[in-house]
């Protein structure tokens, strides 16, 4: 009982030493499965317009497709035969793109730089401009330092598409012997960092911090943006 008795009133006082800091956690993984969720919710969208709608079209073109067939119509046949390859196909573009996503296999398949400039030329087919990806990564990266500058520069090029407007953008990675040195700069409308932080950046600066490194942005209204992160090796 005694024991029970001085248990609670350690755990009290804990309790209400650490209310503060229970706090800040509680709402940062609020923000966290809030994240989850509007990612599931985009999951979810494009699970059910994209790969559900071309199906649908699929299972449609079938049913002509054995119609014509059974009516021995041939050029019918061929141009239905065409139009679910193209379903097909597109269904496929965005199911990969789902699972690059979810993860990056193609980290683990080729290496980091060939996964950047995989990213960079996405962006310049996408936004019109171009992505250019310089590097000097000589010897084989932890996994975590990979995910996380892929993560990052997932998140910088994100954000160059949706904020930066009309202008370039270029990506560096540059291995020290202690040090990962990666930068994204590009010269488009600019911002105020210490206005203007949202999820993504607050992402950044997470896992940049879980693993012992710095993360700097330098930006002004009309001036560019540059992202630097520094992660120890
Ligand atoms: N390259 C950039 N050029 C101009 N403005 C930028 C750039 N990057 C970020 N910003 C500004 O900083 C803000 C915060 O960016 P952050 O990535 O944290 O959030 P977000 O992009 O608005 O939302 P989310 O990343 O969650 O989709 C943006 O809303 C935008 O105003
Ligand atoms: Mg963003």
């Amino acid at each position: 009982m005694l024991l029970a008795a001085f248990s609670i009133w350690r755990i009290l006082g804990l309790e209400s030493d650490s209310s503060t800091h229970l706090r800040e956690i509680q709402q940062l993984s609020a923000r966290l499965v809030a994240a989850q969720e509007d990612e599931r919710r985009s999951i979810s969208r494009e699970l059910h317009d994209e790969v559900g709608q071309s199906l649908t079209g699929v299972l449609v073109e079938m049913a002509n497709l054995s119609t014509s067939i059974r009516a021995g119509d041939v050029a019918a046949v061929a141009a239905k035969a065409d139009e679910v390859k193209k379903l097909v196909e597109s269904s496929i573009g965005v199911v990969r793109n789902m699972a690059l996503l979810l993860r990056p296999l193609m980290l683990d398949d080729l290496g980091l730089v060939p996964a950047l400039e995989w990213q960079a030329r996405e962006v310049s087919k996408r936004s019109g401009v171009w992505g250019r990806v310089a590097e000097n990564v000589a010897q084989q990266l932890p996994d975590e330092h990979k995910t996380c500058v892929y993560r990052v520069v997932q998140e910088a090029l994100h954000n160059y598409v949706q904020h930066a407007g009309t202008c370039n953008v270029a990506v560096t990675v540059k291995q020290e012997p202690e040090r990962l040195l990666l930068t994204v700069r590009d010269d488009g409308r600019g911002f105020d960092p210490s206005r203007e932080k949202g999820m993504g950046l607050l992402g950044i600066e997470e896992r940049v911090s879980h693993l012992g490194g710095a993360f700097a942005v330098e930006s002004r209204p009309g001036n560019g943006a540059l992202l630097q992160v520094t992660l120890p090796l």
